[in-house]
């Protein structure tokens, strides 16, 4: 996605956090802000606000970031802070024992080599991301399909600009949904997490099928979680868990939650808490 930084609107919402917003038309991202909020445009008097971006996944985010900050809009992640929660390679070293062990490189290695370090099958992905969930691209059962794969992967528009990514394939709890030529959909939720406190947290796959979990699965994965949020240290953070069929919870990655669609999290709470949790870590602020 390409914006002008013209074209994005930035306001408070409930005399509080700044938003930074362009609509992007996908019903899994936008939020109707202006319906269901307070929200103010005045930045009389203000040299600068600091504000989270809900305008998408960005190609040129350290541009973006520069042009805004030249308007008094400074986003809540500096380039370095969104590169390390967006590249698996910079956010896994801080991560390691919560999630599967992984390797990259820039040019995938042979399927001998490959096989030896995770085993059959594994999982392969981009530095950032899949190539939209397509299971013949992700799990790979043998040296035939990950020749083929890796053929896909430099020729693929979603993938062949990442490094690429071999994770050990962990088996995970299975839920019933018609996923087509999508990876299997999973026992998995998406948690928000704001200067290292819960926002929010619902299911992953919410769009196809209805699942919930139990009170302690729920406090034995939100444990899991907010280790990871503390090992990361940004302000605003997604962490998508999935549970193992031997009932362990892992992290599957962390995202910049600038750019994360809401899955299954009640949006509206999640706001009012992000709000909440920014008047109880800085009182003063709007005084
Ligand atoms: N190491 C793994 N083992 C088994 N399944 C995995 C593994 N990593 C990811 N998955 C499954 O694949 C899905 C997509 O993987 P993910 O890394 O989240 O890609 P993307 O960045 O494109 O969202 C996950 O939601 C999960 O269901
Ligand atoms: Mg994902």
């Amino acid at each position: 996605m390409q914006h002008n930084p013209d074209d994005i609107d930035v306001f408070q919402i409930e005399r509080s956090v700044w938003i930074a917003e362009a609509k992007i038309q996908s019903p899994n991202y936008d939020f109707a802000f202006s319906q269901l909020l307070a929200c103010s445009h005045s930045r009389f008097g203000m040299d600068e606000v600091t504000a989270v971006a809900r305008f998408g996944a960005v190609l040129e985010y350290d541009a973006l970031y520069a042009s805004l900050l030249e308007r008094g809009v400074r986003l809540v992640h500096s380039p370095a802070q969104h590169q390390l929660c967006s590249e698996l390679p910079q956010w896994y070293p801080l991560l390691k024992g919560l999630t599967p062990e992984s390797w990259w490189y820039d040019k995938a290695p042979d399927a001998e080599t490959a096989g030896e370090l995770a085993g059959w099958p594994l999982f392969i992905k981009g530095s950032r991301q899949t190539s939209r969930h397509q299971f013949k691209l992700s799990i790979i059962h043998n040296p035939e399909e990950y020749r083929v794969a890796v053929e896909a992967f430099s020729n693929d528009r979603m993938l062949h600009w990442q490094q690429v990514v071999i994770r050990r394939f962990e088996r995970l709890r299975p839920i019933q949904a018609d996923m087509g030529r999508r990876i299997p959909a999973s026992f998995e939720f998406r948690s928000f997490w704001w200067h290292g406190h819960l926002a929010g947290v619902g299911p992953y796959f919410a769009e196809f099928a209805k699942y919930q979990w139990t009170e302690s699965e729920k406090t034995e994965a939100l444990r899991i979680a907010e280790d990871a949020a503390r090992c990361v240290v940004l302000p605003f953070v997604v962490i998508d868990l999935a549970q193992c069929i031997d009932g362990r919870w892992i992290v599957i990655e962390i995202n910049d939650a600038q750019e994360s669609g809401y899955a299954g999290v009640p949006r509206l709470a999640m706001w009012q808490k992000v709000v909440e949790l920014e008047q109880m870590l800085t009182p003063d602020s709007n005084a």
